[in-house]
């Protein structure tokens, strides 16, 4: 497969067509954000290590019945992905009260939400992504009730699937955030599924092992990265 023309440059991905029809390759850059890009910031390695995580979160998904847009690695930082019209929803699943619903809401930080709560943000940069409800998403016609029913099930399907394979290394999944995508009918999984989109704790120590590290001037968030990557991928036992 051979890299062409940028079709879009994110905040820390760059998006490019290929040679072969309906896929993409998303390059992982070492750029890496925080705020509303408030805070910026560029890490050597930083793209290799949430590619390398995220396509270890893909392909244990897909064994799992989840439908992913990964099709493989080019290398360390390049993913080759089914091409997806994405939905412009970030969806956000929470085990556990932290972040913005505990700035919003009346929730103490670490509080266990059982059932998992889902939140769903427009992905709309220049309107600071509000937040959407059901009939919001459907007036706007972001997705259908089908499509949304479909979206937060997979969603609650990914959460308990990532929460027991996490939980094996000693690791609570606080939350996340994903996003899918549609090629014809089908949805998909696309993104990434990695420390820069999740909040993980861990289960001894409470210490952060994701992107707060950098949020919050908690430490060298690339050591904890390097650390993440080992924990999540070296030592995980197959499911
Ligand atoms: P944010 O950081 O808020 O997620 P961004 O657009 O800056 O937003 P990046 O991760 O830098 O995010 O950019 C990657 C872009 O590629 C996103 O807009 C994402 O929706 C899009 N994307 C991810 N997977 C696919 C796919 N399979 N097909 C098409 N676009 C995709
Ligand atoms: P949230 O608590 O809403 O935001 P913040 O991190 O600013 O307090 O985030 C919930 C989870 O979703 C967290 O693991 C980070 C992830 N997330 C993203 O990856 N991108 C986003 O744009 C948002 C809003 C959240």
């Amino acid at each position: 497969m051979k890299q062409k023309k940028l079709l879009y440059a994110g905040k820390a991905k760059s998006v490019y067509r290929t040679d072969e029809k309906g896929k993409l390759i998303v390059e992982f850059r070492d750029d890496i954000t925080a705020f509303d890009g408030g805070k910026k910031d560029t890490l050597k390695n930083k793209g290799s290590y949430n590619a390398e995580v995220s396509a270890f979160f893909f392909e244990y998904l897909a064994k799992n019945g989840v439908k992913t847009h990964f099709l493989g690695m080019i290398d360390e930082r390049h993913m080759a992905v089914r091409e997806l019209e994405m939905i412009p929803l970030e969806v956000i699943v929470r085990n556990i009260a932290a972040g913005s619903i505990v700035r919003n809401y009346p929730f103490k930080e670490g509080m266990k939400l059982d059932p998992p709560v889902i939140v769903i943000d427009y992905k709309d940069d220049s309107r600071h992504d509000p937040m959407l409800n059901d009939d919001l998403i459907i007036a706007l016609k972001l997705a259908t009730p089908q499509d949304l029913k479909k979206i937060k099930k997979v969603a609650l399907l990914v959460n308990a699937l990532l929460v027991k394979i996490l939980a094996r290394q000693g690791i609570t999944l606080v939350d996340f955030k994903i996003e899918f995508g549609k090629q014809g009918k089908t949805i998909y999984l696309g993104d990434e599924v990695s420390m820069d989109s999740m909040r993980l704790w861990d289960k001894k120590t409470g210490e952060s092992l994701d992107k707060d590290v950098y949020r919050f001037e908690k430490g060298d968030v690339m050591e904890t990265y390097n650390r993440v990557v080992q924990r999540i991928t070296k030592k995980a036992k197959k499911p």
